[in-house]
Protein backbone atom coordinates (compact mmCIF):
# COMPACT_ATOMS: atom_id res chain seq x y z
CA UNK A 1 0.00 0.00 0.00
CA UNK A 2 1.00 3.75 0.21
CA UNK A 3 -0.31 6.92 1.01
CA UNK A 4 -0.73 9.62 -1.09
CA UNK A 5 -2.45 12.77 -0.52
CA UNK A 6 -1.36 14.39 3.08
CA UNK A 7 -3.02 17.00 4.86
CA UNK A 8 -2.26 18.44 8.10
CA UNK A 9 -3.91 20.80 9.92
CA UNK A 10 -2.66 22.41 13.69
CA UNK A 11 -0.83 18.80 14.33
CA UNK A 12 2.03 19.33 16.51
CA UNK A 13 4.10 22.28 14.76
CA UNK A 14 2.42 21.89 11.33
CA UNK A 15 0.07 25.00 11.21
CA UNK A 16 -0.98 23.37 7.44
CA UNK A 17 0.52 21.00 5.32
CA UNK A 18 -0.37 19.90 1.93
CA UNK A 19 2.11 17.03 0.74
CA UNK A 20 2.11 14.41 -1.78
CA UNK A 21 4.93 11.98 -1.05
CA UNK A 22 6.94 9.73 -3.48
CA UNK A 23 5.30 6.40 -4.25
CA UNK A 24 8.82 4.64 -3.29
CA UNK A 25 11.68 5.94 -1.06
CA UNK A 26 10.67 9.63 0.38
CA UNK A 27 14.00 11.02 2.63
CA UNK A 28 13.05 13.96 5.39
CA UNK A 29 15.97 15.75 6.21
CA UNK A 30 16.54 18.94 7.70
CA UNK A 31 18.10 20.52 11.27
CA UNK A 32 16.94 19.18 14.82
CA UNK A 33 13.24 19.97 16.15
CA UNK A 34 11.91 20.98 12.71
CA UNK A 35 9.31 18.17 12.67
CA UNK A 36 11.14 15.27 11.17
CA UNK A 37 9.40 13.13 13.25
CA UNK A 38 5.97 14.96 13.83
CA UNK A 39 5.56 14.35 10.04
CA UNK A 40 6.25 10.62 10.73
CA UNK A 41 3.85 10.36 13.49
CA UNK A 42 0.97 12.16 11.42
CA UNK A 43 1.64 9.11 9.09
CA UNK A 44 1.45 6.47 11.23
CA UNK A 45 -1.91 8.44 13.13
CA UNK A 46 -3.46 8.49 9.32
CA UNK A 47 -2.96 4.23 9.16
CA UNK A 48 -3.45 2.79 12.16
CA UNK A 49 -5.76 5.74 13.99
CA UNK A 50 -2.82 6.63 17.11
CA UNK A 51 0.33 7.85 17.66
CA UNK A 52 3.41 5.64 18.08
CA UNK A 53 4.87 8.29 19.97
CA UNK A 54 1.99 9.11 22.81
CA UNK A 55 -1.52 8.17 24.05
CA UNK A 56 -2.61 11.23 25.30
CA UNK A 57 -4.04 12.64 22.21
CA UNK A 58 -4.33 16.41 24.50
CA UNK A 59 -0.31 16.47 23.16
CA UNK A 60 -0.92 15.97 18.97
CA UNK A 61 -2.62 19.37 18.68
CA UNK A 62 -0.52 22.45 18.10
CA UNK A 63 -0.40 24.41 21.30
CA UNK A 64 -2.92 26.67 21.76
CA UNK A 65 -5.15 24.78 19.03
CA UNK A 66 -8.68 23.13 20.11
CA UNK A 67 -8.57 20.49 16.87
CA UNK A 68 -6.24 19.10 14.55
CA UNK A 69 -6.86 17.66 11.47
CA UNK A 70 -5.23 14.93 9.81
CA UNK A 71 -6.12 13.00 6.38
CA UNK A 72 -4.10 10.81 3.44
CA UNK A 73 -5.27 8.94 0.64
CA UNK A 74 -4.64 5.31 1.52
CA UNK A 75 -3.77 3.49 -1.71
CA UNK A 76 -3.46 -0.58 -2.89
CA UNK A 77 -3.52 -1.19 -6.81
CA UNK A 78 -6.72 0.82 -8.15
CA UNK A 79 -8.23 1.36 -4.38
CA UNK A 80 -7.85 4.76 -3.19
CA UNK A 81 -9.87 5.75 0.46
CA UNK A 82 -9.28 8.49 2.03
CA UNK A 83 -9.18 8.41 5.80
CA UNK A 84 -10.08 12.15 7.87
CA UNK A 85 -9.07 12.16 11.33
CA UNK A 86 -10.21 14.78 14.15
CA UNK A 87 -9.11 15.61 17.31
CA UNK A 88 -10.61 17.56 19.31
CA UNK A 89 -10.70 18.93 22.79
CA UNK A 90 -14.59 18.77 24.36
CA UNK A 91 -16.16 21.45 26.71
CA UNK A 92 -15.00 19.01 29.79
CA UNK A 93 -10.97 19.60 28.88
CA UNK A 94 -10.55 15.79 27.47
CA UNK A 95 -10.11 15.10 23.76
CA UNK A 96 -11.92 13.20 21.52
CA UNK A 97 -10.72 11.05 17.93
CA UNK A 98 -13.12 11.02 15.56
CA UNK A 99 -13.18 10.07 11.82
CA UNK A 100 -13.44 7.12 9.64
CA UNK A 101 -11.64 3.99 10.34
CA UNK A 102 -8.37 2.76 8.03
CA UNK A 103 -9.61 0.12 5.26
CA UNK A 104 -8.65 -3.42 6.97
CA UNK A 105 -6.02 -3.98 4.72
CA UNK A 106 -3.96 -0.92 6.11
CA UNK A 107 -1.00 -1.29 8.07
CA UNK A 108 2.18 0.68 9.22
CA UNK A 109 5.38 -0.21 10.55
CA UNK A 110 7.50 2.48 12.63
CA UNK A 111 10.90 2.58 13.62
CA UNK A 112 12.02 4.89 16.31
CA UNK A 113 14.61 5.35 18.88
CA UNK A 114 12.64 3.59 21.42
CA UNK A 115 12.72 0.38 19.74
CA UNK A 116 15.84 0.24 21.43
CA UNK A 117 14.09 -0.53 24.45
CA UNK A 118 12.92 -4.17 22.59
CA UNK A 119 16.65 -4.75 22.80
CA UNK A 120 17.82 -3.24 25.60
CA UNK A 121 14.99 -2.42 27.70
CA UNK A 122 13.23 -4.83 30.62
CA UNK A 123 10.41 -7.62 29.66
CA UNK A 124 7.39 -5.63 28.98
CA UNK A 125 9.35 -3.52 26.16
CA UNK A 126 9.41 -7.19 24.46
CA UNK A 127 5.87 -8.17 25.16
CA UNK A 128 4.83 -5.02 23.91
CA UNK A 129 6.90 -5.89 20.55
CA UNK A 130 5.30 -8.60 20.47
CA UNK A 131 1.96 -8.40 21.04
CA UNK A 132 1.94 -4.91 18.26
CA UNK A 133 3.56 -7.27 15.56
CA UNK A 134 1.18 -9.73 16.70
CA UNK A 135 -1.87 -7.19 16.42
CA UNK A 136 -0.59 -6.11 12.74
CA UNK A 137 -0.89 -10.48 11.40
CA UNK A 138 -4.06 -11.62 13.90
CA UNK A 139 -7.13 -9.40 13.77
CA UNK A 140 -8.21 -11.00 17.28
CA UNK A 141 -5.14 -10.09 18.99
CA UNK A 142 -5.88 -6.84 20.70
CA UNK A 143 -9.40 -7.95 21.94
CA UNK A 144 -7.57 -11.13 23.45
CA UNK A 145 -4.65 -8.97 24.93
CA UNK A 146 -7.82 -7.11 26.65
CA UNK A 147 -9.76 -9.67 27.84
CA UNK A 148 -6.30 -11.08 29.15
CA UNK A 149 -5.83 -8.12 31.37
CA UNK A 150 -8.83 -7.75 32.76
CA UNK A 151 -8.98 -11.29 33.91
CA UNK A 152 -5.33 -10.34 35.31
CA UNK A 153 -6.43 -7.20 36.95
CA UNK A 154 -9.63 -9.21 38.21
CA UNK A 155 -7.49 -12.11 39.79
CA UNK A 156 -5.27 -9.70 41.01
CA UNK A 157 -7.69 -7.86 43.17
CA UNK A 158 -9.22 -11.50 44.85
CA UNK A 159 -5.41 -12.24 45.64
CA UNK A 160 -4.88 -8.70 47.09
CA UNK A 161 -7.48 -9.43 49.85
CA UNK A 162 -4.86 -11.98 50.90
CA UNK A 163 -7.62 -13.39 52.95
CA UNK A 164 -6.98 -17.29 52.96
CA UNK A 165 -10.28 -18.41 54.00
CA UNK A 166 -11.82 -21.40 52.59
CA UNK A 167 -13.96 -19.15 50.24
CA UNK A 168 -11.09 -17.55 48.12
CA UNK A 169 -10.22 -20.92 46.65
CA UNK A 170 -13.43 -21.18 45.16
CA UNK A 171 -13.89 -17.83 44.27
CA UNK A 172 -10.29 -17.72 42.09
CA UNK A 173 -11.63 -21.12 40.62
CA UNK A 174 -13.52 -19.57 37.83
CA UNK A 175 -11.08 -16.79 37.02
CA UNK A 176 -8.17 -19.45 37.21
CA UNK A 177 -9.96 -20.96 33.86
CA UNK A 178 -10.72 -18.02 32.23
CA UNK A 179 -7.25 -17.18 32.95
CA UNK A 180 -5.86 -20.39 31.87
CA UNK A 181 -7.74 -20.58 28.24
CA UNK A 182 -7.19 -16.44 27.36
CA UNK A 183 -3.86 -16.60 28.27
CA UNK A 184 -2.85 -19.71 26.22
CA UNK A 185 -4.68 -18.47 23.58
CA UNK A 186 -2.25 -15.35 24.03
CA UNK A 187 0.55 -17.37 24.52
CA UNK A 188 -0.04 -19.50 21.26
CA UNK A 189 -0.35 -16.77 19.04
CA UNK A 190 2.92 -14.60 20.57
CA UNK A 191 4.47 -17.73 19.48
CA UNK A 192 3.35 -18.06 16.10
CA UNK A 193 4.44 -14.84 15.72
CA UNK A 194 7.94 -15.23 16.99
CA UNK A 195 7.97 -17.93 14.13
CA UNK A 196 6.79 -16.37 11.75
CA UNK A 197 9.91 -13.33 12.67
CA UNK A 198 12.41 -15.72 12.94
CA UNK A 199 13.65 -16.38 9.68
CA UNK A 200 13.65 -13.22 8.33
CA UNK A 201 15.12 -11.37 11.34
CA UNK A 202 18.04 -14.02 10.74
CA UNK A 203 18.27 -12.91 6.99
CA UNK A 204 17.65 -9.34 7.50
CA UNK A 205 19.97 -8.64 10.26
CA UNK A 206 22.74 -10.42 8.15
CA UNK A 207 22.07 -8.26 5.00
CA UNK A 208 22.79 -5.36 7.57
CA UNK A 209 25.44 -5.85 9.52
CA UNK A 210 27.09 -7.19 6.01
CA UNK A 211 28.45 -10.13 8.81
CA UNK A 212 27.53 -13.61 8.99
CA UNK A 213 26.32 -12.57 12.31
CA UNK A 214 23.42 -14.46 13.35
CA UNK A 215 20.46 -12.98 15.63
CA UNK A 216 17.60 -15.43 17.12
CA UNK A 217 14.99 -14.57 18.53
CA UNK A 218 13.05 -17.24 20.85
CA UNK A 219 9.95 -16.64 23.32
CA UNK A 220 10.63 -17.46 27.11
CA UNK A 221 7.95 -18.65 29.32
CA UNK A 222 7.82 -20.83 32.58
CA UNK A 223 5.32 -23.30 30.73
CA UNK A 224 8.19 -24.59 28.27
CA UNK A 225 6.96 -26.04 25.57
CA UNK A 226 3.19 -26.61 26.96
CA UNK A 227 0.29 -25.29 24.62
CA UNK A 228 -2.96 -26.90 26.92
CA UNK A 229 -5.36 -24.49 29.43
CA UNK A 230 -4.51 -27.25 31.59
CA UNK A 231 -0.84 -26.76 32.02
CA UNK A 232 -1.33 -23.27 32.80
CA UNK A 233 -4.12 -24.52 35.06
CA UNK A 234 -1.40 -26.58 37.07
CA UNK A 235 0.88 -23.72 37.39
CA UNK A 236 -1.30 -21.68 38.95
CA UNK A 237 -2.45 -24.09 41.35
CA UNK A 238 1.24 -25.37 42.23
CA UNK A 239 2.04 -21.36 43.23
CA UNK A 240 -1.42 -20.63 44.47
CA UNK A 241 -0.41 -20.40 48.30
CA UNK A 242 2.53 -18.23 47.09
CA UNK A 243 0.37 -15.84 44.61
CA UNK A 244 -1.99 -15.34 47.79
CA UNK A 245 1.18 -14.55 50.04
CA UNK A 246 1.92 -12.15 47.49
CA UNK A 247 -1.21 -10.49 46.33
CA UNK A 248 -0.42 -11.31 42.42
CA UNK A 249 -0.70 -13.95 39.50
CA UNK A 250 3.00 -15.13 38.71
CA UNK A 251 2.59 -17.45 36.01
CA UNK A 252 1.11 -16.28 32.53
CA UNK A 253 2.00 -14.57 29.62
CA UNK A 254 2.03 -11.36 31.81
CA UNK A 255 5.74 -12.38 32.59
CA UNK A 256 6.67 -14.31 29.64
CA UNK A 257 9.86 -12.48 27.85
CA UNK A 258 11.85 -13.03 24.14
CA UNK A 259 15.46 -13.83 24.44
CA UNK A 260 17.01 -12.02 21.47
CA UNK A 261 20.68 -13.52 20.76
CA UNK A 262 23.42 -12.01 18.42
CA UNK A 263 26.21 -15.19 17.43
CA UNK A 264 24.37 -17.19 20.56
CA UNK A 265 24.99 -14.47 23.18
CA UNK A 266 22.41 -12.37 25.10
CA UNK A 267 21.96 -8.94 22.84
CA UNK A 268 20.95 -6.84 26.30
CA UNK A 269 24.16 -8.05 28.25
CA UNK A 270 26.67 -7.95 25.54
CA UNK A 271 25.33 -6.52 22.54
CA UNK A 272 27.42 -3.06 21.04
CA UNK A 273 25.72 0.18 20.85
CA UNK A 274 25.60 -0.11 17.10
CA UNK A 275 24.48 -3.80 17.22
CA UNK A 276 21.46 -3.18 19.85
CA UNK A 277 20.14 -0.25 17.18
CA UNK A 278 20.91 -2.83 14.44
CA UNK A 279 18.90 -5.33 15.97
CA UNK A 280 16.10 -3.24 16.81
CA UNK A 281 15.89 -2.23 13.15
CA UNK A 282 16.05 -5.27 11.82
CA UNK A 283 13.25 -6.74 14.38
CA UNK A 284 11.13 -3.90 12.27
CA UNK A 285 11.91 -4.63 9.07
CA UNK A 286 11.83 -8.49 9.65
CA UNK A 287 8.14 -7.57 10.12
CA UNK A 288 7.46 -6.67 6.39
CA UNK A 289 7.13 -10.05 4.67
CA UNK A 290 4.56 -11.39 7.47
CA UNK A 291 2.41 -8.68 7.70
CA UNK A 292 2.56 -8.27 3.77
CA UNK A 293 1.62 -11.90 3.83
CA UNK A 294 -1.43 -11.15 6.57
CA UNK A 295 -2.58 -7.64 4.89
CA UNK A 296 -2.29 -8.73 1.26
CA UNK A 297 -0.37 -5.48 0.67
CA UNK A 298 2.76 -4.09 1.51
CA UNK A 299 3.06 -1.87 4.97
CA UNK A 300 4.48 1.51 4.84
CA UNK A 301 7.56 1.73 6.52
CA UNK A 302 7.93 4.75 8.58
CA UNK A 303 11.86 4.80 9.86
CA UNK A 304 12.77 7.65 12.47
CA UNK A 305 16.33 8.50 12.20
CA UNK A 306 17.69 4.59 11.58
CA UNK A 307 20.31 5.40 10.27
CA UNK A 308 22.26 6.86 13.32
CA UNK A 309 25.00 5.35 15.62
CA UNK A 310 25.53 3.42 12.51
CA UNK A 311 28.75 3.45 10.66
CA UNK A 312 28.70 4.42 6.87
CA UNK A 313 29.17 0.61 5.53
CA UNK A 314 26.25 -0.39 7.63
CA UNK A 315 23.89 2.90 6.67
CA UNK A 316 24.88 1.84 3.06
CA UNK A 317 23.41 -1.88 3.50
CA UNK A 318 20.22 -0.28 5.58
CA UNK A 319 19.75 1.41 2.84
CA UNK A 320 20.11 -0.78 0.31
CA UNK A 321 17.62 -3.11 2.21
CA UNK A 322 14.98 -0.53 2.10
CA UNK A 323 15.17 -0.64 -1.55
CA UNK A 324 13.14 -3.47 -1.75
CA UNK A 325 10.10 -2.05 0.40
CA UNK A 326 7.25 -0.93 -0.86
CA UNK A 327 6.88 2.70 0.29
CA UNK A 328 9.19 4.12 2.99
CA UNK A 329 9.61 7.68 5.18
CA UNK A 330 12.79 8.00 6.61
CA UNK A 331 14.27 11.05 8.23
CA UNK A 332 17.67 12.18 9.17
CA UNK A 333 19.23 15.04 10.72
CA UNK A 334 22.14 14.95 7.33
CA UNK A 335 21.31 14.78 3.85
CA UNK A 336 22.52 11.02 2.43
CA UNK A 337 23.28 10.28 -1.25
CA UNK A 338 20.28 7.99 -2.14
CA UNK A 339 19.37 6.53 -5.40
CA UNK A 340 16.30 7.16 -6.62
CA UNK A 341 15.09 8.69 -3.68
CA UNK A 342 12.51 11.77 -3.31
CA UNK A 343 14.42 13.75 -1.06
CA UNK A 344 12.36 16.61 1.46
CA UNK A 345 13.58 19.28 3.95
CA UNK A 346 11.59 19.90 6.62
CA UNK A 347 12.14 23.60 8.64
CA UNK A 348 10.13 25.19 11.57
CA UNK A 349 6.68 23.17 10.44
CA UNK A 350 7.19 23.66 6.61
CA UNK A 351 8.53 20.96 3.95
CA UNK A 352 9.45 21.75 0.70
CA UNK A 353 11.69 19.51 -1.63
CA UNK A 354 15.20 19.54 -1.14
N1 LIG B 1 1.79 19.95 20.19
C1 LIG B 1 2.76 20.71 19.67
N2 LIG B 1 2.47 21.94 19.18
C2 LIG B 1 3.43 22.70 18.63
N3 LIG B 1 4.70 22.36 18.52
C3 LIG B 1 5.05 21.14 18.98
C4 LIG B 1 4.10 20.26 19.57
N4 LIG B 1 4.72 19.12 19.94
C5 LIG B 1 6.01 19.29 19.59
N5 LIG B 1 6.21 20.50 19.02
C6 LIG B 1 7.47 21.07 18.51
O1 LIG B 1 8.03 20.15 17.61
C7 LIG B 1 9.41 20.08 17.88
C8 LIG B 1 9.92 18.68 17.71
O2 LIG B 1 9.68 18.27 16.44
P1 LIG B 1 10.23 16.87 16.00
O3 LIG B 1 10.26 15.93 17.11
O4 LIG B 1 9.43 16.48 14.80
O5 LIG B 1 11.71 17.29 15.59
P2 LIG B 1 12.71 16.57 14.62
O6 LIG B 1 12.78 17.37 13.37
O7 LIG B 1 12.33 15.14 14.51
O8 LIG B 1 14.07 16.75 15.43
P3 LIG B 1 15.26 15.73 15.76
O9 LIG B 1 16.19 15.80 14.59
O10 LIG B 1 15.85 16.33 16.99
O11 LIG B 1 14.68 14.40 15.99
C9 LIG B 1 9.61 20.43 19.33
O12 LIG B 1 10.85 21.05 19.51
C10 LIG B 1 8.47 21.32 19.62
O13 LIG B 1 8.89 22.64 19.51
MG1 LIG C 1 13.10 13.44 15.43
Amino acid sequence: MQIGCVQLLEFRNYRALAWSPAPHLNVITGPNAQGKTNLLEALGFIVTGRSFRTARAAEVARWGSEAAILSGDLIRGETRRTVRRKLSRLEDGTWQTTGESAPEWARAIAFGWQDLEIVNGGPAARRNFIDGFAARLYANHVPTLIRFRQILARRNRLLQQRSVDAGLATRLGPWNEQFATVGMELLGRRRKAVAALQTELARVYAALSGARSKVEIRYRTALGEAAEPAALLAALERRQREEIRRGQTLVGPHRDDLAIEIDGVDARAFGSRGQQRLTALALRLAEILPVTDAAGTAPILILDDALSELDPTVRGHVLHEIQSAEQVFLTTPDAPVVDGAAMFHVNDGSLVPA
